[in-house]
């Protein structure tokens, strides 16, 4: 007989059917109850032993955590709480759990305690449900891509060039670090190492997928990228995943239109697929914010938040109006920013982004024509010589969700910006190629797959909407 998905039974319900299924128990209550979830679904289904014709050394295997294998009738329940539950027939025990030191107790655990065991924080509802919408946007993210013609194009984890200056990078090296070849100055001579050359792991796929855009026209990525930048927040990971799509003959507003676009598409997709994850995860935010002072309380639930996006045009601002309106703004006046805003040129914090989102304009916000000194080399120079045509989507709780350009096409331009920034040619070579045969304008971005899903469960801390989390000082599991 084909075993059933709790999914399946609690959703499709058929009454006087044998079923068959396998998960693990969550609690098991009066020797009577068992509450099994198979991860198919957050909801649990209730399987109801009868104690009086089974064996009592069985019973108290039946314990929070263990695999069981139970065969039995699936019928309309009495109880309150759940429409069909399972008289078991027969239960076996796949692998016991010892319920004095199975970590994952049916009571509230701290998310900490939980990021220490993260190989079993899955096991509790929170974090099913986070990682099943993580998949869940995967899924949604190719799917939008498929349906729109753009092909999937997988760029090199490994990467010679360090010249997007995207953030610090992860040596790659086989190397013996106690006694590494040497060269005549007395520096490590990368010509011996593996790849006869200085490699690190890659912070973004773009460079590479600009190449493609150029032939394929439409392409996206969606890989790992690292960065060994030493901060330590909420928002910052060692490793996390990007979804960069690159497109030939788009300027920089059809950028600003497809990240709108896009964004939208994969919400309402998970609106539509995840309701039951998506109405735990705002209970939990609910409950949450009800020990919060009234003043920190949220206005929005996690639908609402959801939702205005889906309806809401995104503001588009240029970076210079921006500037204008922090420096006016009472934060900036009263001295409460921690980097006050005063010259045109600053660099933008997470507090000023907030606040453009949050308290401003209270939406998302697309800030573009960013200075050209504080963006990378790769990006288009504006007709005033001193802004470039670069855009940051910024999110409400989250902050800049989404980084992305028109790239510079101009052979020369592009030259001089590298030399201004000791970007050796020979290094880039090929990226200056495409400008040299058949260039055209081109652009895209990179959305930053984990503050999607932040956004998208509400979780506040990155470390949460990842399985295994990278971050200084930290590479368990
Ligand atoms: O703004 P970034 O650095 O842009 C690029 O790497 C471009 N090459 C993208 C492109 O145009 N194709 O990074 C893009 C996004 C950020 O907006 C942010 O969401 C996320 O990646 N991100 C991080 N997420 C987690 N941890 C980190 N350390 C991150 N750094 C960037
Ligand atoms: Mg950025």
């Amino acid at each position: 007989m084909k075993v059933n998905s709790v999914e399946e039974l609690l959703n499709h319900p058929s009454n006087q059917i044998d079923v068959e299924l396998k998960g693990w128990v969550r609690t098991f209550r009066a020797n009577r109850f068992i509450a099994l979830n198979d991860g198919s679904t957050i909801n649990n289904i209730q399987c109801v032993v009868d104690f009086e014709s089974t064996d009592e050394m069985l019973l108290k295997r039946i314990t929070t955590g263990a695999a069981v294998h139970i065969k039995g009738l699936l019928v309309e329940s009495q109880g309150r709480g759940q429409t069909v539950e399972v008289q078991v027939k027969s239960i076996e025990i796949l692998g016991d759990s010892d319920p004095e030191a199975f970590p994952i107790q049916p009571k509230k655990h701290s998310f900490e305690f939980l990021r220490e065991n993260a190989h079993l924080r899955t096991r509790t509802n929170t974090f099913s449900a986070v990682m099943r919408l993580r998949s869940s946007l995967a899924f949604a993210i190719h799917d939008y891509f498929n349906r729109n013609g753009y092909y999937y194009m997988h760029t090199p984890i490994i990467t010679g060039s360090d010249a997007e200056g995207a953030g610090e990078m992860f040596r790659v090296t086989t190397l013996d670090p106690k006694n590494p070849p040497l060269t005549n100055e007395g520096e490590v001579d990368y010509t011996q190492d593996f790849f006869g050359k200085e490699s690190n792991l890659t912070v973004s796929g773009q460079l590479e997928a600009e190449t493609y855009a150029l032939s394929l026209g439409k392409v996206y990525t969606f890989g790992p990228t690292f960065r060994a930048e030493n901060s330590n927040t909420s928002r910052h990971l060692a490793e996390f995943w990007m979804i960069e799509p690159e497109v030939a003959f788009m300027d920089l507003a059809g950028n600003m239109d497809l990240a709108e676009d896009f964004l939208r598409y994969i919400i309402q997709y998970v609106l539509d697929n995840n309701a039951d994850d998506l109405a735990f995860l705002e209970n939990r935010l609910i409950q949450e914010d009800k020990s919060k002072p009234q003043a920190e309380r949220s206005s929005m639930t996690l639908s609402d938040k959801l939702r205005f996006i889906i309806d809401n045009q995104f503001v588009r601002v240029t970076y210079t109006e921006a500037i204008d309106i922090l420096r006016n703004s009472k934060p900036n006046k009263k001295k409460k920013f921690k980097y006050p805003i005063n010259d045109w040129g600053a660099d933008l914090q997470s507090e000023h982004e907030r606040y453009l989102v949050e308290k401003h304009f209270e939406s998302p916000v697309i800030l573009f024509d960013y200075p050209a000194d504080i963006k990378a080399f790769y990006m288009r120079l504006n007709e005033d010589g001193k802004t470039v045509r670069a855009m940051d989507i910024l999110f409400p709780g989250i902050g800049e969700i989404v980084g992305g350009s028109q790239r510079e096409e101009r052979l020369e331009v592009l030259k001089e910006k590298m030399a201004a920034l000791d970007i050796p040619e020979d290094e880039l070579w090929w990226y200056l190629d495409l400008r040299r045969y058949g260039t055209a304008i081109h652009s895209g971005f990179g959305l930053g797959f984990e503050r999607l899903v932040m956004f998208v469960t509400g979780m506040n801390n990155i470390r949460d909407v990842i399985p295994f989390p990278r971050t200084p000082q930290n590479a368990e599991f």
